[in-house]
């Protein structure tokens, strides 16, 4: 069994729900695009991990790209105001694209990057994130692979990070409030 880090309050999602979820959503995108073109994008930092569990997941050819954002706002909130920090190296034109993200919180990022990304003329468009914040969400967005809607609370681990730290968490938990006040 993993060791839990003593930082972590709770534990939202254990390594083998995620593992579940993954490999199904795997089979899925497989499924649904199998003899077709597909191109991955992850939202970097935070999708490095799932990006990497969901390629080994899926049975069919697929290419990988990487979108590195930067949302200005606190280290626990979004503003929706979004900097490209590193841009695609593909053309999407005429492409399969499937966006790949850790969590939708407000929605805000994904509903700019959305926009920005339909404005190259992909032939597709479509969601993946393995998590959802359901009662803070402000804007709707039409996730067609979803892996778990979770409580409104700030968590980190499986790629997603509290001041840089944690990403490398197999899990997804709570922090301790002594985190925040000594890391403020
Ligand atoms: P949104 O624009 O409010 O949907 O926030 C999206 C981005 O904020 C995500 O891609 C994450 O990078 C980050 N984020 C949102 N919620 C959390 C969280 O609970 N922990 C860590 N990062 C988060
Ligand atoms: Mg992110």
């Amino acid at each position: 069994m993993t060791e839990i880090n003593p930082d972590i309050a709770s534990i939202v999602l254990t390594e083998d729900d995620i593992q579940t979820r993954v490999a199904q959503m795997g089979k899925q995108i497989s499924e649904d695009y199998r003899g077709e073109d597909l191109l991955l994008i992850g939202v970097l930092k935070g999708a490095f991990v799932l990006m990497a569990d969901i390629a080994r997941a899926m049975s069919i050819p697929a290419e990988f790209d990487f979108m590195a954002v930067s949302s200005y706002g606190s280290s626990t909130r979004t503003s929706g105001i979004v900097r490209i920090l590193k841009d695609l190296d593909m053309d999407l034109a005429g492409r399969n694209v499937l966006i790949i993200e850790d969590i939708v919180d407000s929605g805000l990022t994904l509903s700019y990057l959305l926009k920005n990304i339909k404005g190259r003329k992909p032939r597709s468009l479509e969601i993946c994130a393995l998590m959802t914040k359901p009662d803070v969400q402000e804007v709707s967005l039409d996730i067609r692979y979803h892996g778990f809607p979770i409580p409104p609370e700030f968590v980190v681990g499986y790629g997603l990070d509290y001041k840089q730290r944690y990403r490398n968490l197999p899990y997804v938990g709570t922090l301790k409030p002594h985190v925040y006040e000594e890391r403020a």
